[in-house]
């Protein structure tokens, strides 16, 4: 496999969303390699507390020590290999029990008892061999809650790896009085039959949705018009949708700006901030705990999408977080989780559950537009009616200073073409 003759600065080879080999090579160097995100630290307060996590091809556990950290350890028992958990999340209690031999294990994964042991007397596999123990994760890191773990010792740190793209989750937080969010435990669980690079392409690529979601936006724009004639008044959630269907033209005026690695901001103001007297309070209790300058600035940030790349999509000022599990070249989990303000009026949190439920959830005309399309997309690239995808657009226009691409059109193919440079990067390293 030649990575170089299959990407090009402005195509790539249609290979790289169906070759299995290709897959493997993404899941060896690039997941398994770099920081992943695992989920954040309010998925499990209690020690004990786990949470069932993929990173590459790898089932891990997140699991709540007793001292209060969180570690990553292989879901894996180091006698016969059987997984030690088999639910999605749970309590554990003080240890993890094999449910085949009842070989147990401290919450770090260090043996805690053989049972029978004298069989293993004069054995390699005595408790003092780290063998006996569950492998953990070589680094395990967070940033404002956010946790993420990486299998190698090679590579930046986690706040090198996610760069610019930290302002994902600063923007989450700030938006919260006390700097803290809190997951919503539920989250939507959608196998995309399509590669993963379909999902990441699409997040911000403003091209799409005066097309893809035409229809959901002129349906959604006239009932909101409507309701405005009738009742001076719209809720907010019909202009959720009906921003969709803006024109060619707005589309084509947002920015992206483009990181090293792969990340990326789609910029747009998401304009949440009506005068009701939510909102209102809101702003208060943001005035209060950081004065009115800083308030301004959390609350004004030119935000509609961050990219972290490979797997995450974030609409902070929205509390939204997609995260990706490829699965195989044409099969891709995706998780859709959102969270709350911690200590914000319960209206923002109602607000961002309509965003949740009427945009990215499976069930929405949005997401399901989006989906339709991928899926579309991976038939047509296993097809032998093309070799190549482009993304010419705008090729040549955009701006690069200091490694950071920003886009002069906001439909610039820009976005694509920096994914793939990092991709070329973590397949070549
Ligand atoms: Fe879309």
């Amino acid at each position: 496999m030649n990575v170089q003759q299959l990407v090009e600065p402005d195509r790539v080879h249609k290979s790289v969303y169906t070759d299995q080999a290709i897959f493997d090579a993404e899941m060896e160097r690039i997941w398994e390699r770099t920081w992943v995100y695992c989920g954040h630290e309010s998925q499990v307060p209690a020690p004990g507390d786990y949470y069932a996590v993929t990173i590459g091809r790898q089932p891990m556990i997140m699991v709540r020590q007793g001292d209060g950290s969180i570690k990553v350890i292989h879901n894996r028992c180091p006698h016969r290999g059987v997984q030690l958990v088999g639910n999605l999340k749970g309590n554990t209690g003080n240890a993890f029990v094999c449910s085949y031999h009842a070989w147990s294990f401290h919450l770090d994964g260090k043996v805690r008892a053989i049972p029978l042991a004298k069989g293993y007397e004069n054995t390699r596999m005595t408790r003092d061999n780290p063998d006996c123990s569950v492998k953990p994760a070589v680094r395990v890191d967070s940033y404002r809650g956010f946790v993420f773990a990486s299998l190698s010792d090679e590579g930046p740190p986690l706040a090198d790896f996610l760069g610019e793209a930290r302002i994902a989750f600063d923007d989450m937080c700030d938006r919260s009085p006390v700097g803290e969010v809190e997951v919503v435990p539920i989250c939507h669980r959608v196998i995309q039959h399509s590669n993963w690079k379909f999902f990441m392409e699409n997040q911000l690529d403003s091209l799409h949705p005066s097309v893809t979601h035409q229809s959901t936006g002129i349906s959604a724009g006239r009932v909101e018009k409507r309701l405005k004639a009738e009742q001076g008044a719209a809720p907010l959630y019909y202009h959720y949708l009906s921003t969709f269907a803006s024109s060619f033209e707005q589309w084509d005026a947002v920015q992206t700006i483009n990181f090293p690695r792969g990340h990326g901001i789609l910029k747009a103001y998401m304009g949440l901030r009506p005068r009701d007297p939510d909102t209102l309070e809101h702003e208060a209790q943001l005035v209060k705990a950081y004065g009115a300058e800083k308030a301004e600035e959390y609350l004004s940030r030119s935000i509609h999408h961050v990219l972290v790349y490979p797997y995450l999509s974030v609409q902070s000022p929205l509390q939204q977080l997609r995260c990706l599990r490829p699965i195989s070249p044409d099969k891709t989990l995706s998780e859709i989780w959102h969270f709350r303000l911690k200590g914000a009026p319960e209206a923002i949190y109602r607000r961002s559950l309509w965003y949740y439920n009427l945009v990215n959830s499976p069930a929405t005309m949005i997401n399901a537009d989006d989906l339709e399309n991928w899926t579309k997309g991976q038939w047509g690239l296993q097809s032998n009616g093309g070799d190549w995808v482009s993304f010419h657009r705008w090729y040549g226009d955009d701006r690069e200073e200091k490694g950071v691409t920003y886009s002069n059109h906001g439909t610039s193919e820009a976005v694509m073409r920096n994914q793939f440079r990092a991709w070329t990067q973590y397949l070549t390293a």
